[in-house]
């Protein structure tokens, strides 16, 4: 069962509980469109909404029930993922660890993933864009507790953790390497661990240093001289380094925060002690959050996103020059994938791939989507949008506010005429978000030799 449909499982069992509907997201695929109406039958069979009884608690029922699905403790346990047999294995998490910062891993030797995803800051780098071999157009995106996600980079074009990861690696602007060169880098440095969890190397004998698919003609021509047999073999090395970095990654998760344990203290009627963990500010601005403000519309669930992708009308920005179509590119991408959930290097079998095959493919609502980010820590990981557009909250909240029309395609965002002081109780909220980030102990990092 995919990931997402597990969720949903999740959801639904959650909704037969309280037998009645909480946040029911725009269905964007034929799997949440079921969800939705399967969330509409029971809640239709259910007593209709209860007004808040009239004890401690200044939530209505149906505000609790919002406030629960958007605490941690509503998450549950990670789903297994079907393409990846090793994403559980801690020796595949080590092996991962030790290549996520190993800068032998790109073309000029000084790249790791850890170089743009800065373990102390969040796994990102407070930068708008991100610099590696050279510049990427888009900002580097926050790694805590995506495995929970169906959808990897702004415009979802990777559908596993793993698959993400082999993205920069033959990318120019992040490592600049070649898959050749990597399992040559593996064969030398890490036979041992690799083989331990993934079998034995493919003889690597005679093929050049560098070769790949990769944008550069040289590079280009010398993979196209490999027989096609081994470029198999070489191209399950190199999504092998990706299944063993996802292993580490799916390590990589949030922990509670004050607005957890605010959530926890209002569910169990201890309003004293809930009112202690929160400021009055920050209680208006999470009623502005569910309520006025419609941000649950998307930020929603536990991460405080829908893994969906949407056009918000964010502006264009001044440091890239390429024309950004978000998910309308982005799924095309995903779909033909050399290394998606349906493909030849994936563990999973057709019915563990739904997420993709049931993927909206077509549509104006996908121009210049991008993928809503996870609010959790949010407060310290400026600048903020796909392409660090905005420098503070503040101003991303007075975008919301305003509800400007996109640079193209179609903005979902209507105006929200909020005062000056409920955008400083909606950014004083956010700041609720914040707690310090759990990831395996770091590896010392691999120099160059
Ligand atoms: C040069 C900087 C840079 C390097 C190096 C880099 N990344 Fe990223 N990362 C980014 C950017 C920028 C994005 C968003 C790109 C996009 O959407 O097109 C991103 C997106 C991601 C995401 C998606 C998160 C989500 O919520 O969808 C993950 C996971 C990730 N990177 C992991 C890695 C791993 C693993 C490596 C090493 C193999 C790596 N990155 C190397 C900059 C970098
Ligand atoms: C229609 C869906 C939708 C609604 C409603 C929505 N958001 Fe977002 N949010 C997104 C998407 C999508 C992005 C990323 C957009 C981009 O980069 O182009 C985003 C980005 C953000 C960011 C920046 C996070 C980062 O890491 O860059 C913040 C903060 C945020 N939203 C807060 C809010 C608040 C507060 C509200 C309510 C006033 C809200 N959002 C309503 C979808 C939504």
């Amino acid at each position: 069962m995919s990931l997402f449909f597990q969720r949903l499982m999740e959801r639904l069992a959650e909704f037969w509980r309280e037998g009645r509907a909480v946040i029911v997201s725009v269905a964007a695929s034929p799997l949440a469109l079921k969800f939705v109406l399967a969330a509409a039958a029971l809640s239709a069979g259910a007593p209709t909404a209860r007004q808040q009884p009239a004890d401690s608690s200044s939530w209505t029922t149906a505000e609790r029930a919002t406030l629960r699905s958007l605490s941690l403790s509503s998450l549950g346990p990670l789903a297994p993922d079907p393409s990846n047999r090793v994403a559980d294995d801690p020796r595949a998490a080590a092996l991962g660890r030790a290549l996520f910062f190993d800068t032998r891993l790109s073309g000029n030797g000084k790249v790791a993933c850890a170089t743009c995803h800065d373990p102390a800051q969040q796994f990102q780098d407070g930068t708008p864009l991100g610099h590696g071999v050279g510049t990427t157009g888009r900002r580097t995106m926050p790694i805590a507790g995506t495995a929970y996600n169906a959808w990897f980079f702004w415009d979802g074009r990777a559908d596993s953790q793993w698959e993400q990861a082999l993205g920069p690696l033959e990318s120019a602007a992040e490592h600049g390497g070649t898959r050749v060169q990597y399992a040559h880098e593996i064969r030398r440095s890490y036979r041992h661990e690799y083989e331990q969890v993934f079998g034995p190397l493919p003889s690597l004998d005679g093929l050049p240093e560098r070769a790949g698919p990769v944008a550069d003609p040289a590079m280009r021509a010398a993979w196209a001289r490999i027989p096609a047999a081994r470029q198999t073999d070489i191209s399950r090395v190199y999504a092998n380094i990706g299944k063993a970095i996802a292993a580490y990654e799916r390590r990589i998760n949030v922990t509670p925060t004050r607005f957890d344990r605010y959530v926890a203290a209002v569910l169990t009627q201890r309003q004293p002690a809930a009112n202690a963990m929160l400021s009055a500010d920050e209680i208006a601005g999470l009623r502005i959050f569910i309520g006025k403000g419609h941000c649950v519309n998307c930020h929603n669930g536990a991460m405080f996103t829908d893994d969906h992708f949407h056009n918000t009308g964010v502006p264009t920005s001044s440091l890239v020059t390429n024309v950004d179509s978000g998910r309308a590119v982005g799924v095309r991408q995903a779909v033909a994938s050399e290394f998606s959930c349906t493909s030849r290097y994936s563990d999973a079998t057709a019915d563990g791939c739904e997420e993709l095959l049931f993927a909206v493919t077509d549509g104006k609502e996908l121009v210049r989507a991008f993928k809503t980010p996870s609010l959790r820590g949010v407060t310290e990981r400026a600048p903020y949008m796909h392409a660090g557009q905005f420098t503070t909250l503040a101003d991303v909240i007075a975008h919301y506010d305003r509800a400007p029309a996109a640079p193209f395609g179609h903005s979902e965002l209507k105006p929200l005429h909020l005062s000056a002081t409920e955008r400083r109780q909606l950014e004083a909220f956010l700041g609720t978000l914040s707690a310090p980030v759990a990831a395996p102990a770091r590896a010392e990092p691999h120099r160059q030799p």
